[in-house]
Formats: structure tokens, C-alpha cells, sequence
């Protein structure tokens, strides 16, 4: 299940609150202007369907997000544990940073947790099979796919070229728990 926890960010040991339910989640993220919302396929996808039939299957609000966001590519992108690289890839996101552009992603299937840091707070959410998360350009956050990744996403772009990620060196995401997998490992 999705869960959301909210910590001060000089408290990592001690969330403010932690929470799965969907009703509680929406709302706190509504108040700081993350979107966040749930989609369902309009047919069953399998686990090895392509791109094409992925994308397929969420077009309705694929093009309803892109038509109310400006965003004019999508991708999907599969990371699975046991590529060779997957020690690099997990690590190119640990570290706090923005973007130029907003980060919009929607889980087909596996979790990952991104780390919003919002004024003087820090928002975790796991994400799940169904959750939509877009994160506006500028934010400072970062993301964890733990030590054994297994995720797909729709991805979402405004420009062609993809987005940029701008460190911020605050050191922040290393007082923070990482993300072992577990959805409900929340501290
Ligand atoms: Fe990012």
C-alpha cells in the first residue's frame, strides 16, 4: 500500500506523521501541491507486455496528464535488481536535487520511494502499482529504489531532451532511512 511519512527535516528518528490511508495521504499532499493520484488500466496488462501496450492501457489519463501539465513525451522505463549497473543507477538518484522541469512518474508495477523536502519538512512516499506522483520543477527531493529494484514507470516530459538533475549538496537524504523494499518499513 502507499504510505506516506512526514518528518521535520532536523528529525529523521521521529515522524510527524506515517500513514497508508489513501484519504489522509491525498490530503497532506494536496496541501503542498504535490499531484498525486491513483490510476487503474482500462484492460489487464501482463507482466511482459511492451511499451506500446502499457501506455495503451493508461492512455485515458496519460493524455488528460499530458494535455493538463504540458508535457509532451512519455516513455516507460523497466529497472529490475540484477542488472549490472544497478548499484549506479540507484545511486544516481540518493543524493537531494531538482529539476527544471517537473518529475511526473506512474507506477505500472514494483515501489520505489521518493523524498520530498518542502519548506522546513520531509514527505516519503512509497509508491505502488497505481500511484501517480508528479513532483514540480524546482522541488528539492530525491529518490530511493532500494537495494533491489524492481519497478516499471510511465515516464513524463516536457521537453524532448528528458530532464537534468541539479544537485543541491545539502547532505540531507544521508540523515534519512533509505528504502529496503518493504512498503511497510516506514522509519
Ligand atoms: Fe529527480
Amino acid at each position: 500500500m502507499t504510505h506516506l511519512t512526514v518528518y521535520h527535516e532536523d528529525d529523521p528518528g521521529l515522524p510527524e506523521l506515517a500513514t497508508g490511508d489513501p484519504v489522509v495521504l491525498v490530503g497532506h499532499l494536496a496541501m503542498t501541491g504535490i499531484l498525486f493520484e491513483r490510476w487503474s488500466a482500462t484492460h489487464p496488462v501482463s507482466q511482459d507486455a511492451d511499451s506500446a501496450a502499457i501506455l495503451s492501457a493508461y492512455a485515458p489519463d496519460v493524455e488528460r496528464l499530458c494535455a493538463n501539465r504540458g508535457y509532451r513525451s512519455v516513455d516507460v522505463a523497466r529497472v529490475v535488481s540484477g542488472s549490472d549497473n544497478i548499484g549506479t543507477l540507484r545511486a544516481m538518484f540518493l543524493d537531494e536535487h531538482t529539476h527544471g522541469e517537473d518529475e511526473a512518474r506512474f507506477f505500472v508495477e514494483g515501489s520505489g520511494a521518493f523524498y520530498l523536502h518542502l519548506d522546513q519538512r520531509v514527505f516519503r512516499i512509497v509508491c505502488e502499482a497505481g500511484d501517480l506522483l508528479s513532483i514540480p520543477g524546482g522541488t528539492r527531493h530525491w529518490f530511493d529504489m532500494g537495494p533491489t529494484p524492481h519497478f516499471t514507470a510511465i515516464r513524463f516530459f516536457t521537453h524532448p531532451d528528458g530532464w537534468r538533475a541539479v544537485p543541491t549538496g545539502s547532505g540531507i537524504a544521508a540523515r534519512f532511512p533509505g528504502y529496503d523494499g518493504s512498503i511497510d518499513r516506514t522509519r
